[in-house]
């Protein structure tokens, strides 16, 4: 009785079912398969626990966030009904704030490592006082403690406008960093080609925040000694109307090293990478074709 209530008042969305079901679901299984043993998920699945309900064959323990009251009863409840309620460890609070000092509003900590992080919040990365970035990176640092790789599954709001000062002073920065390190002086037209249509306050925000965002999870997993390999990003609509974007990021730790780790795939291939759109649930051609090095 319970359980049918709770399903009457879920509201689906056929992009992010897609994204869920066909998208994420292969790459944690495949993770599944490769470590051997089920995954422990850290995330903020909302009451309907829809990602954890979908991948729940694949997974062991659940970390959940979730600063709303409401639905972290409803949560309970959920859990409760799908005979989940013994493998879940609910935490209460802002994921930042939470991420930042290490516990929730109740004092409850995350029972660190994880294999799979599923953060898919509200609101875009950037914001003055930085908190987002400074949060995402002590999750890496915390996952480098422990040595564990890990998959980062990150959806947010299309919406930095508030940001455009620091991805231009970003993309300076890349431009710099790509010139260096190219000593065949003949690309560098073709870098200045790429970053310039970067800059132009023409192209849709999506491309400057995909690029922006795996290179900061890029560069933020190389200081704390992981090989990432990020994806093209996906772009789609929600069911409020509001544009969203997905990341999916695979962090393997190299043990052993001082230094930062290099990645296996280059700084190119992950400019290369472009965008994806996903449209009345399912790939569509993608509106955002961007040039490639
Ligand atoms: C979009 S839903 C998650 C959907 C789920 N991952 C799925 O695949 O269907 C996001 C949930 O996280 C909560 N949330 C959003 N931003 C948050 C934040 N900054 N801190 C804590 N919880 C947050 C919301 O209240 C909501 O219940």
């Amino acid at each position: 009785m319970a359980s049918q209530k709770l399903e009457m008042i879920f509201e689906s969305n056929p992009n992010k079912d897609f994204l869920r079901s066909n998208y994420d679901k292969p790459l944690i299984e495949q993770w599944y398969r490769s470590r051997g043993n089920p995954l422990k998920y850290l995330g903020l699945p909302a009451w309907e626990m829809l990602d954890i309900i979908e991948w729940q064959d694949f997974l062991e323990h659940f970390t959940t966030i979730e600063r709303e009251e409401d639905q972290q009863h409803l949560m309970f409840l959920r859990a409760n009904v799908k005979d989940l309620e013994h493998r879940l460890h609910a935490l209460y609070g802002e994921f930042d704030d939470l991420l930042l000092t290490g516990r929730d509003k109740y004092g409850k900590t995350p029972q660190w490592p994880y294999d799979v992080i599923n953060l898919n919040y509200f609101g875009g990365f950037i914001y003055p006082n930085l908190a987002r970035p400074k949060a995402l990176k002590k999750l890496i640092e915390n996952q480098a403690t422990y040595e564990r790789n890990f998959v980062l599954l990150l959806t947010q709001h299309l919406r930095d406008r508030d940001s455009i000062g620091e991805k231009a002073a970003f993309l300076g920065d890349l431009r710099k960093w790509l010139k260096n390190s190219t000593y065949d002086q003949s690309l560098h037209a073709a870098i200045d080609r790429v970053i310039d249509w970067y800059l132009d306050g023409e192209i849709p925000d999506a491309a400057r925040q995909a690029l922006y965002m795996n290179y900061f999870l890029r560069d933020s997993g190389e200081g704390e000694h992981f090989n990432v390999k990020c994806r093209a990003p996906i772009v789609y609509s929600s069911s409020g109307g509001a544009w969203m974007i997905h990341f999916a990021t695979e962090f393997y730790y190299q043990p052993g090293m001082g230094h930062r780790a290099a990645s296996d795939q280059s700084l190119v291939e992950l400019i290369n990478l472009g965008l994806r759109e996903v449209k009345d649930g399912k790939f569509a051609k993608s509106r955002f074709v961007q040039p490639t090095l």
